[in-house]
């Protein structure tokens, strides 16, 4: 949540740097945008609600191309608001010192009143409503002449998260950045220093990046980087080389990203896959979970934590690994996990699931698993995040970056491993080399079943202009379809706002079924598994109130076409498969559903990419 981005150089004008490094972050946070840009003079700020692009608009107007060149150092935010509305006052960068001083945030200072209190008792005057001022006031007064001691005092007195760069017309030439809870990246280029929320931004100057750990605070020159301990001890980080390229950030001819990425799930799959199926062992290899047979066969019990589209993969997990390994799963959301006192121990092995792999709540889940001595796992895209630091062992998804909010190839790509890593639990366990071998080749086959799914396309489009106008849906499922409804209901209430609710198959008459009607249109996962009929026989239960039915079938199913309204058809699949076919119809039906009603796919209302806020 809220994008950072920081330029220095000796040479060349931050300012450019800056807008497109806040483009690249914007899907992080779009209410209010701003930069701080420093020169001899003196810092000048410019702040705007909305998006990058009308802070660039008045960039534009404000500072002509020519006065650019004096601005090597400077700062820059996209906002998604917690504490205070998305005006003007409330963007960063936030101003301290008369000025002088500038900084943004990323996170949430838990006793910003207190400390907000303390400062107007002592006549600082308040510009804003949020947290992140207090932190620019704090700094200003503790500075007495070295500005990394100074954030690291006021850091002292912070309850709470932050990622954050400041600036000072006190210390030309100096930024210092922090990391508390929220992501913060230091790119090395040949003659810049660029810093940033996540890599998206950096890529395009350099691929040698230091990720920053909770607890460090950098002084950032153009000559370099000194990261330091709060306590101002030097710390050593390694530098290391971002594996992918600016083309893996940019649309690349589509119209949105969620589209790219839904078309990018054949060769995303095939990434997850590479190199970890084991086929002459009938099994999967998944080094990086980094545990014994006799660790694998000692789990009693599995736990599944995740927020949004994650938590829906983990609930297909939990048909997985009870049918393949004979373990019982519980899949949590997160936050709840976390404050349940949850009952984990030595014998459960707790998996977090994270597309980002900064997600607050499901970071603090691994936090309070670890404690309880759990084996923990986390299966992340985001390589370096800190789920998958703080876990230690795990699986990387490989799915390329994911830019638009809504989540799409990381979903198939998070059932793909669970799947694997289900399948490499059962075979330590009692899944027979037989059974071990038949998944191995149906597994193996995921990326070209999506990718026939992918040639609906045209077929869905022409199916979501009937169901375009719906201002409510109901997805129905069974069994491990059910969280592939889920996920389908979550995916149209993003980006195409449409109120749409998921529910169990059978779970419908016994009350939402009061709300159906013609203008009440139901989606069905069909697909040719054990409780079809059972599912088909709730569809019927569907029309005899005159809802609409679309069914997801497999296709050929022309009992299940006869008794619905619509259909898209998906390949045949054994059942683990058929959440992952499913859900990439879904993807299709909703990404062309939010653009029959002009909907701002990428970033929809009100939402954030990573949600690093409790
Ligand atoms: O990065 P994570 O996978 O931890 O994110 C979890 C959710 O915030 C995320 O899946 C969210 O629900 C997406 N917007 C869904 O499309």
């Amino acid at each position: 949540m809220c994008g950072i981005v920081g330029f220095s150089s000796k040479t060349t004008s931050a300012v450019g740097p800056l807008v497109n490094g806040l483009s690249r972050l914007e899907y992080r946070g779009y209410d209010s945008a701003g930069v701080a840009l420093a020169s001899a003079e003196g810092l000048r700020i410019y702040k705007q609600t909305g998006k990058v692009a009308k802070l660039a608009q008045l960039l534009e107007r404000a500072l002509p191309e020519r006065e650019r060149a004096k601005y090597t150092l400077g700062i820059a935010h996209t906002r998604w608001a917690t504490h205070g509305l998305p005006t003007v006052a409330n963007a960063h960068p936030h101003v301290a010192d008369g000025g002088r001083l500038a900084l943004v945030h990323n996170g949430i200072i838990e006793n910003y009143a207190a400390l907000r209190a303390g400062l107007e008792k002592r006549g600082v005057k308040f510009l804003s409503q949020t947290d992140t001022e207090v932190l620019a006031h704090l700094v200003a007064a503790f500075d007495k002449g070295d500005f990394l001691a100074a954030v690291c005092d006021a850091l002292k007195r912070v309850e709470g998260t932050y990622g954050l760069a400041a600036i000072s017309a006190r210390h030309p030439g100096e930024m210092v950045v922090a990391r508390k809870g929220s992501p913060l990246v230091i790119g090395i280029g040949e003659k810049d220093v660029v810093v940033a929320s996540d890599v998206s931004a950096i890529v395009a100057y350099t691929r040698q990046v230091i990720y920053l750990k909770d607890g460090d605070v950098a002084m950032i020159t153009p000559d370099g980087v000194d990261i330091h301990s709060l306590d101002n001890a030097p710390v050593a980080r390694e530098v290391q080389e971002v594996d992918w390229d600016l083309g893996a950030i940019e649309k690349g001819g589509y119209e949105h990203f969620m589209i790219k990425e839904i078309f990018e799930q054949p060769e995303a799959l095939a990434n997850t896959l590479r190199g970890r199926l084991d086929a002459a062992n009938g099994t999967a290899l998944l080094s990086g979970l980094n545990l014994s047979p006799r660790e694998l066969a000692a789990v009693r019990r599995l736990v599944i934590v995740g927020c949004g589209t994650s938590l829906h993969a983990g609930m297909v997990g939990k048909y997985l690994f009870e049918s393949l390994a004979d373990v019982p799963v519980s899949p949590e959301q997160a936050a709840e996990f976390r404050y349940s006192n949850p009952i984990v121990g030595p014998d459960d092995w707790v998996i977090a699931l994270s597309q980002s792999g900064e997600t607050a709540d499901t970071l603090a889940a691994v936090r309070e698993s670890i404690r309880k001595g759990a084996l923990v796992s986390g299966l992340c895209n985001v390589v370096g995040s800190t789920i998958a630091r703080e876990a230690g062992r795990g699986v990387y998804l490989h799915a390329g970056p994911e830019i638009s909010v809504a989540s799409t190839k990381a979903f198939t790509a998070q059932v793909t491993a669970l799947l694997m890593t289900a399948l490499k639990l059962g075979r330590t366990r009692r899944l027979s080399r037989e059974a071990g071998d038949r998944l191995v080749s149906e597994i193996s086959r995921i990326p070209d079943l999506v990718g026939k799914v992918l040639e609906q396309n045209d077929a869905i489009a022409a199916v979501a202009q009937k169901y375009a106008q719906a201002n409510d849906l109901f997805f129905i499922g069974r069994g491990i379809l059910y969280p592939a409804a889920l996920e389908g209901a979550l995916k149209i209430k993003e980006v195409a706002y449409v109120h749409a609710e998921g529910y169990q198959a059978a779970e419908l008459k016994h009350g939402p079924i009061a709300l159906l009607s013609e203008k009440t249109p139901v989606v069905a996962l069909l697909a040719n598994i054990p409780g079809k009929e059972k599912t088909l026989g709730n569809v019927q239960e569907c029309r005899a109130r005159n809802a609409p039915v679309l069914g997801i079938v497999t296709a050929g199913d022309a009992s299940a076409k006869a008794v619905l309204s619509d259909a898209i058809e998906v390949p045949a699949t054994g059942v683990e498969l058929s959440p992952i076919v499913s859900v990439v119809a879904l993807q299709l039906f909703a990404y062309h559903v939010a653009r029959l009603r002009g909907c701002e796919i990428d970033q929809p209302r009100n939402l954030a990419k990573s949600v690093t806020v409790e």
